[in-house]
């Protein structure tokens, strides 16, 4: 079941939240540092030990003092106008934390609107391939959830759910 809340992505209990970071996995700011602030200064101590991630991969870590048990750290692509393969590595953000959901046994996960906010992705775009891979993961899963963060979002994702069911 894939559902489209309008709410702060560190209020859900879930089994996981994807965090939206940088390849340092240092913290930042947007929906990195508000994970970081609700999670508390153990995550900071905890990525130090991860060594990085690379654009579209992913890496998991505890919750900490977050409601959700663990977090899925991945690294969306900054929007250079679409000709930078920018389409695929954020597929590959999608693709490779549902993956590692999977493989961990959890089975409700959700995304922050990810590159859309400091790195520019367009938001209609993003919701496009975010949509169309959760509907090829959805039966894997008891939940996933987009957690937007602005009204805005909350209707380009439901529209996009909502062809796309009409579609299948
Ligand atoms: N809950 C849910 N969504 C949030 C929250 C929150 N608490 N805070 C921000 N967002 C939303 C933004 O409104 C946007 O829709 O998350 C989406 C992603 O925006 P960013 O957080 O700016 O992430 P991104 O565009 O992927 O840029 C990543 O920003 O914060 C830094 O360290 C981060 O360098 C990295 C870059």
């Amino acid at each position: 079941m894939i559902e489209i809340l309008h709410t702060d992505i560190t209020t859900l209990q879930v089994d996981a939240i994807v965090n939206a970071a940088n390849s340092s996995l240092l913290g930042g700011g947007g929906v990195d540092g508000a994970i970081h602030r609700a999670a508390g200064p153990e995550l900071l101590k905890y990525n130090r030990t991860l060594g990085g991630c690379a654009t579209g991969e992913a890496k998991l870590a505890p919750g900490f003092n977050l409601p959700a048990k663990w977090i899925i750290h991945t690294v969306g692509p900054v929007w250079y106008g679409g000709e930078k393969n920018e389409s695929q590595l954020l597929y590959n953000c999608y693709r490779n934390a549902l993956e590692l959901a999977i493989a961990n046994d959890l089975s409700s996960i959700a995304f922050p609107c990810i590159s859309t906010g400091v790195y520019g992705y367009p938001n209609h775009l993003a919701a496009e391939i975010a949509i169309g891979i959760m509907q090829k993961y959805e039966s894997n899963f008891k939940r996933i959830i987009v957690c937007c963060f602005s009204k805005e979002d909350v209707a380009i994702y439901t529209d996009r759910l909502n062809d796309g069911e009409r579609r299948n």
